[in-house]
């Protein structure tokens, strides 16, 4: 596996390629790469003919005070698992690569509606810098797939947003989301928890498939949600967000809508932040 970390050298490869009547399959990331990730690679590595990874922490997408200096970055061990999965090549820019004119600078992407609620109003502008880096490495790239998580469901929604709106030549795909034994969605961040916080983090989880079965049972929405939280402020927890939205535009539902429908959550243990979600079809 081949490493590149200017646009003139991934270029010509993606010519190359191109050229040979290739498709490309393309996972974009932030490092730090696990089973979760894995799986998205090896989702695209079954479906095109060429797969590239991206590794890049990208500062838009973080506001003042969040982990962008303490992300955890581990080349050498991505590196090393990417060639375990056969990819044929990461691209790994520096900044100025991604970003010419400075991040203060550069060309903002702004999704509206979808990007402005949950995450959005809890992080504000974090997806405008995940949808101008998403479009400045699809621009690059030039994939024909791309595979993003299910973890990240509202960041799906909104690139596959973005994606419809600006007409890209890119067909967007999901993978699910991988989970510990024990619940837990598979994080970067969850190597952030201590020992005691690890061992009530699946709380999250366990909260979701509890609304999902409450749902099921035909309580009404409102109340699942305020027991949901109340049950993370018992385990210790802070909840952003513990929410039943419509899947397609993360509207809130009517309260006759039974279908389409997806428990949402963020929330705080100690001073790292988890997101997870459950749909309910
Ligand atoms: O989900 C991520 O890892 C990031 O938000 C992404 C899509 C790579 C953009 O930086």
């Amino acid at each position: 596996m081949q490493t590149v970390q200017d646009a003139v050298a991934l270029r010509a490869m993606v010519r190359g390629w191109r050229q040979a009547g290739q498709t490309i399959g393309f996972v974009p990331t932030l490092g730090n790469l696990h089973a979760g990730h894995h799986s998205l690679l090896k989702l695209a590595r079954a479906r095109t003919d060429r797969v590239v990874a991206s590794i890049f922490v990208n500062p838009t997408q973080f506001a003042p005070g969040e982990d962008f200096e303490r992300y955890p970055r581990t080349m050498a061990q991505d590196q090393a698992g990417l060639a375990e999965l056969d990819i044929d090549l990461l691209f790994a820019p520096e900044v100025s690569t991604i970003y010419p004119f400075g991040p203060e600078n550069s060309v903002s992407i702004h999704v509206p509606g979808v990007s402005e609620t949950l995450e959005g109003a809890h992080r504000p502008g974090h997806f405008d810098g995940v949808a101008t880096v998403v479009n400045k490495l699809f621009s690059l790239v030039q994939p024909d797939i791309a595979m993003f998580g299910q973890k990240d469901f509202q960041q799906l929604k909104v690139i596959e947003r973005m994606v419809r709106d600006l007409a890209l030549p890119v067909k967007v795909m999901a993978g699910p989301t991988l989970r510990d034994a024990d619940g837990l969605a598979l994080s970067s961040r969850n190597q952030y928890l201590t020992p005691a916080e690890r061992t009530r983090a699946p709380q999250l989880a366990a909260a979701l498939k509890q609304m999902k079965a409450l749902f099921g049972q035909g309580h009404a929405r409102l109340a699942i949600e305020q027991a949901a939280a109340a049950r993370l402020q018992r385990a210790g927890f802070v909840p952003d967000y513990i929410v039943i939205r419509r899947e397609e535009d993360l509207a809130e539902p009517a309260d006759d809508e039974r279908t389409g429908l997806v428990a949402l959550a963020a929330a705080r243990l100690g001073a790292t932040r988890l997101i997870d979600n459950l749909s309910f079809d």
